[in-house]
């Protein structure tokens, strides 16, 4: 059978079978760092496909307004359990591709991990797509890109750097860092590179 990854099924049914193995039972490393040396001032964040909701948590707890979206039910119930009564985690079950126009401009971050690597590299023109219009100008997308390198059929789709450069680029974004994180968990250290984003025009 062959199992369609655009649609949550899938990955509801691997929650809940746990072939989960992607997930880290925690929040990111190189996110927690970025966020506890002050990296990014706090403000509205989406965070895209966000699983069980580690990283969303993390930026809640530094004073960010989050809405964490992903279309898995067991995801989203997770999610629910983790966000802490007082954490901003507004959690959205919903298809990335179908967010409603009001989300249009109204964040100051996207952030993605794991996410853009799990959608068919079809649609990555379209993934790019939605980040521009969910920012407001100026906004700035943090994408931890992974994997770079994948030898069997994905997913996770082997993530091209030039090509998310070329996607971006169109799209009126100029790459502002570029990093190896030295803290990028043992499995996955050069096979993973963080790209820092801002929209400088329409
Ligand atoms: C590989 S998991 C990574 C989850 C999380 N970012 C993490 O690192 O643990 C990919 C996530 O993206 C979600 N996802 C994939 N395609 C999606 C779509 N079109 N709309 C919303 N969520 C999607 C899946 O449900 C899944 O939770």
């Amino acid at each position: 059978m062959i199992k369609d990854n655009n649609a949550s099924g899938k990955w509801d049914a691997d929650y809940r079978w746990g072939g989960d193995r992607w997930d880290l039972g925690g929040p990111t490393p190189v996110f927690q760092r970025l966020l506890a040396q002050g990296q990014f001032l706090p403000g509205r964040v989406a965070i895209l496909g966000a699983g069980r909701g580690y990283d969303a948590r993390e930026f809640a707890r530094h004073g960010f307004e989050v809405t964490a979206v992903d279309f898995s039910a067991s995801a989203v119930r997770e999610m629910e359990k983790l966000a802490e009564p007082e954490a901003l985690v507004r959690v959205l079950q919903h298809d990335l591709f179908t967010l409603p126009s009001e989300l249009d401009h109204t964040f100051d971050y996207v952030q993605e991990y794991v996410c853009y690597c799990a959608i068919d590299p079809t649609r990555r023109g379209e993934f790019a797509d939605l980040v521009a219009r969910l920012l407001k100008p100026g906004g700035v997308y943090i994408s931890l890109a992974f994997p770079l390198a994948f030898p069997h059929q994905g997913p996770p789709f082997r993530v091209s750097v030039p090509e998310l450069l070329d996607l971006l680029g169109e799209r009126g974004f100029k790459l502002v860092t570029r990093e190896w994180p030295p803290d990028s968990i043992r499995p996955r250290k050069g096979n993973e590179e963080l790209l820092i984003f801002r929209k400088v025009s329409n």
